[in-house]
């Protein structure tokens, strides 16, 4: 009886060959665009301390209380592999005192994230997220180029069928008020509420607006909304975002009831979803936190910034991502027989010199069999070595030349000159 097979663990994923070009492509659109605004990559460790997430996301929220993956490392310190980017960012500007330098300071990523749910299609346990952070200024024009920015992604990928939904939390003070209202009107409803909810009214009042309870909705219809109640400067704030966006001919819908399931948010929050997505719509979203730098015992910093989750982005993108073509071959090189192998050794060392991409036979193919698996590889021009002489072949018009096996690169440089 054979050892039963391991497999991936739920939630994960191989990314396989196939699957790379598309992502490379997301991955080279992203770059372009967040490193053209002054953009600076920056990468964080894939585990951090529990305190972090704890402090930084919220005691609250779901991820904390049921999705981080935490462990005790060999000297009992506790871990917790990173569900989302920010807390991280911010953690690192403190450490760093990045707050020196000249405001606002940009970061972007493109790295995995770990979350305990309940996997299904569009919702992973290891995830892969782009994100992009504003740190240093509370500009209402870093709100909307943040936007912006992601607006720009999500058209440059194709992805179909996005809608931007907005709206402003206001600070901590207009906020905490705001979440008593709340609560008092969800404590007059109690009997009306899924039982989630009204276990919650203390703990997290605004995850009431996600719920999808009959009952709920129509406690929620009735609710007060935080929109209506913003401080004088939180308005105009959120009015300034608005003005910028709507010049810049972003269209978005503004609903007072978009809260986000993090924590750390004040002012503008945003999110991006896909009608190209199933029941997990959201490609994409974020806002404000200016408080985390300061809760996490760094000076006082107003930042804004977003993440996209690749997987959702690629799911929902355009024909030209998913056709995305794999790495090019310019250069094959078969073998007559195997005395000619090093010199076909040879060639292949010349024409990498001269920057073309190039392969040999490897696996002890017939000729014929190597002229196939030049085919399916793509390869523009295949050379057959046979001693010192090198059969050139243009494998898109099917021409054949005959030279030295020295003159295959120039002549193969000069061919693919005249093509472009
Ligand atoms: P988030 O809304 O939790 O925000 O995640 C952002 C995006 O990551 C989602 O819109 C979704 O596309 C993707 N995502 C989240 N969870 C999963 C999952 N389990 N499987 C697949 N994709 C997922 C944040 O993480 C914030 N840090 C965003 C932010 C940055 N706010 C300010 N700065």
């Amino acid at each position: 009886l054979s050892e039963p097979r391991i497999k991936a663990p739920r939630g994960t994923y191989d990314v396989l060959p196939e699957q790379a070009p598309a992502r490379a492509l997301l991955e080279s659109r992203a770059r372009a665009i967040l490193e053209g605004a002054g953009y600076e990559r920056i990468e964080t460790p894939a585990f951090e301390a529990t305190e972090l997430f704890a402090r930084g996301v919220g005691e609250s929220t779901d991820i904390v209380q049921k999705e981080m993956y935490t462990f005790l490392d060999g000297s009992g310190r506790s871990l917790t592999l990173r569900p989302e980017g920010t807390a991280p960012i911010c953690r690192a500007y403190i450490e760093h005192g990045m707050h020196k330098l000249a405001g606002p300071v940009k970061l972007w990523y493109l790295s995995s994230f770990f979350r305990y749910e309940r996997a299904q299609s569009g919702r992973y346990r290891e995830f892969w997220q782009v994100g992009a952070e504003a740190l240093g200024s509370d500009d209402p024009a870093v709100d909307a180029e943040s936007i912006l920015l992601l607006a720009s992604l999500l058209a440059e990928l194709g992805v179909e069928g996005v809608r931007l939904r907005l709206s402003s939390l206001g600070d901590a003070e207009s906020r905490g008020e705001y979440r008593e209202r709340l609560q008092a009107h969800l404590h007059a409803h109690a009997d009306e509420l899924s039982p989630e909810v009204r276990e919650r009214i203390d703990a997290n009042p605004l995850r009431a607006f996600d719920s999808l309870h009959e009952g709920t909705l129509a406690v929620m219809a009735e609710a007060p909304r935080l929109l209506d109640q913003l401080s004088a400067e939180d308005a105009e704030h959120f009015a300034a975002v608005r003005e910028l966006l709507d010049a810049a001919g972003v269209r978005y819908q503004v609903d007072p009831t978009l809260v986000r399931g993090l924590d750390y948010y004040t002012r503008t929050v945003f999110e991006f979803t896909s009608d190209a997505l199933g029941a997990q719509s959201g490609v994409g979203g974020g806002g404000r936190y200016d408080g985390l730098v300061e809760l996490l015992g760094g000076p006082p910093t107003p930042a804004m910034g977003w993440a996209a989750g690749i997987e959702r982005m690629l799911i929902a993108a355009g024909e030209e991502l998913q056709q995305a073509a794999p790495a090019r071959v310019d250069l094959f090189v078969a073998i007559q027989d195997s005395d000619s192998r090093t010199l076909a050794f040879e060639l292949l060392r010349d024409a990498r010199s001269a920057g073309l991409a190039a392969q040999m036979e490897l696996a002890g193919r017939s000729l014929k069999r190597q002229l196939a698996h030049a085919d399916r590889l793509g390869a523009r021009y295949v050379a057959i070595v046979d001693g010192r002489e090198a059969a050139l072949k243009d494998m898109e018009s099917g021409d054949q030349e005959n030279m030295d096996a020295g003159a295959v690169v120039h002549a193969l440089l000069r061919g693919l000159r005249e093509i472009a």
